[in-house]
Order: structure tokens, then sequence, then C-alpha cells
């Protein structure tokens, strides 16, 4: 060995998605289409978490799904079209980010993981985290992030680098840093799922898991992430983020027909039909979809047959579904 030099150990690390949430906020669209698998700026959602795993060196996945699987299989398959590895593994029913986790342990069998929430869109990569997670050779790494109103997040408290404590949507947050959505772990957290008891809001939280890692004196870390992170699992947000992809232009898929005057943040997908509509403003059509609006639309997620006289303003249409 080299005198002074540091080796630092390059145990194989593999990805676990987790994408079996119902995706409630986004009704009726996911009923129809997963949540996952809807399209921003015209990729699939978790496109964008193959590529940020890639970035990291991580090719081999598991995607951690729920009744939507076999939607996923068909859409997804081996992953080779995405030049990743992808399996599955089925969480029988969404009872928090714990317990999902915990079906991906066979897959996982030892090595060291990246845990990436299929919802979240970042706009940089994250490889120094990972990388800091394999050089300070810790039992887990949080991505954080200051936020506004941590109410709705895990909230960390830190010491340094070092996360002392952890809440799941505190009332009255210590801190302003919300769990980011990616968290890198070492084996140490199989140890910490079995004992875990559902929180007030009835789930498994990887918050506590987390806690009970430090609580049982492993170093757990905070990596702060300076770029933007989005969460797409409302309207609100599902817009926000399609805002700051196609940079508040118009994105136009292939084999469209358009008939509307288009404003800020259109997203038109491919196949689409828009036959009457007066002008179309910060909304997504999805795919295949056809629309017929004798008015303005404005502020909406349409996929389906949507026929409406008047104006849509603030609405998720998928056909007849409700
Ligand atoms: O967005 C970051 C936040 O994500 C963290 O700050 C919180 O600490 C963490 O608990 C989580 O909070 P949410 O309540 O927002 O998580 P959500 O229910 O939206 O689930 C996140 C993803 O995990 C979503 O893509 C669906 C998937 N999921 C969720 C549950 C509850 C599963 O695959 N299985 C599940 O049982």
């Amino acid at each position: 060995m080299v005198p002074g030099r540091v080796i630092i150990p390059t145990a194989t690390m593999k990805g676990v998605i987790l994408a079996a949430g119902k995706g409630t906020r986004l009704y009726p669209v996911t009923k129809a289409v997963p949540k996952p698998l809807l399209p921003i700026a015209n990729r699939l959602t978790l496109e964008y978490a193959f590529d940020r795993l890639k970035e990291c060196g991580i090719h081999d996945v598991c995607l951690v799904v729920g009744e939507n699987e076999p939607q996923m299989r068909d859409a997804l398959g081996d992953g080779g079209a995405h030049g990743i590895s992808l399996s599955y593994v089925r969480q029988v029913e969404p009872k928090g980010l714990a317990h999902a986790v915990g079906f991906a342990k066979d897959f996982v069998a030892g090595d060291d993981f990246v845990l990436y929430l299929g919802d979240a869109i970042y706009s940089e990569g994250f490889e120094a985290h990972v990388a800091r997670f394999r050089e300070a050779g810790c039992a887990n790494l949080n991505l954080v992030k200051p936020v506004e109103d941590p109410r709705r997040f895990g909230v960390a408290n830190v010491d340094g680098e070092r996360i002392v404590k952890l809440v799941e949507k505190p009332q009255e947050p210590e801190s302003n840093l919300a769990m980011a959505g990616m968290y890198v772990f070492g084996p140490q957290i199989w140890d910490v799922l079995p004992g875990l008891q559902p929180s007030g809001r009835g789930e498994y939280e990887i918050t506590d898991a987390i806690q009970t890692l430090v609580s049982n004196g492993e170093t757990v870390l905070a990596g702060v992430y300076t770029g933007d992170w989005f969460d797409t699992g409302t309207l609100d947000s599902f817009l926000d983020t399609t805002r700051y992809l196609i940079d508040g232009g118009t994105l136009v898929g292939s084999g469209t027909e358009v008939v509307a005057e288009l404003g800020e943040n259109v997203v038109v997908g491919d196949g689409a039909r828009v036959d009457r509509a007066v002008r179309i403003e910060d909304s997504v059509i999805l795919p295949g979809a056809r629309v017929s609006v004798s008015g303005t639309v404005r502020h909406c997620l349409l996929g389906g047959d949507v026929t409406v006289e008047g104006d849509l303003v603030g609405a998720i249409r998928y056909g007849d579904l409700e």
C-alpha cells in the first residue's frame, strides 16, 4: 500500500426504487397510468430516476411495485432499453417506506444500496453523496435540503455532518432540513426493520428506521443537496416540475394535432389530439388524449377522451374515469 493513500472500498452498490404507491393525489389519471410511468416532459417519471442511479455507477436496480406490477413490467421489462438490469418485487399493500424496502432485502443481498423514492426528480446528480457514504464507511447517508415548510417531510436535526435526531412530519419542526427522498444504506438497515412499529399515520416509516440506527450508535450522515428537488405527486407539483424541465415553454410530441393557441408551460404528448380549445396554458395533455374543450384549458392534467363545454381550470381528467 502506498503510504498516506486512503483506499476507499468500492463494494457493489445497488439501487432500490419505491414505486408501489397508489398516486391518489393524481386520481383519476393514475387509475389509468401508474404514477411512476406518467410522462413528465414526455419522458417516463422513472427514466429520470434511472439516469440519476446510472450516474452513480448503479445498473442493478430493483423496483418495489404494487398493484401496478403488470403495467410496470409491460412498460419497463428487464430494463435493458434503459441501460439497466431491472428486478421487481411486490409490496402487497403500501404500508410505508420501511415496509416497502423490506421486500428488496433478498435483491440487495448484503450490498450497499441507494433507496430512491419513485416520484422524486432531481436537477443534479448525487454522485458526490454516494462517494461520501463510501469514504465515511457509515451505516447510512441521507440527502437533506433546507425547505420553507418542513412539516410535510421527515425532518433531520444535525450536528455537523451527523444526523442526531429524525422526526416524520413534525407539527413543530426543530430544523428546516427535510429528508429529500434519496438514502444510501449499508447492511445495518436490515437489523432495525423487524423491530419497527407503525407510526401515528399507520405506516412503517423509513425515518423511524433511521432514527433507530442513530439510537444504536451507528454513524448516520446528512448530505445537503444543493440542486432543485421536485416531488411530482400533486397537480401543482407535477406542473411545477414540468415547468422546470421544459423551461416554461411548450413541448409538443410527434403525431399530434392541436388547434388551440398554446401559452406557457404546455406539454402535448405523442399522438394527442386537441380538436377544439381556445387556448391551453400551464397544462399537460397526455399521449393519445382526445381533448375537446370549448373554452380555455388552464392548470390541467388531461388524458383519454375529455370533452367539456366552457373553461377547464385546475382539473385532472382521464376519459370517464373518476
Ligand atoms: O418526499 C420526501 C419525503 O418522502 C420524506 O421527507 C419523508 O420522510 C418520507 O416519509 C416520504 O414522505 P411521503 O409521505 O411524502 O411519502 P409518500 O407516501 O409520497 O411515498 C414516497 C414514495 O414511495 C412514492 O413514490 C410511493 C412510494 N411508496 C410509498 C408507500 C407509503 C411505496 O412504494 N410503498 C409505500 O408503502
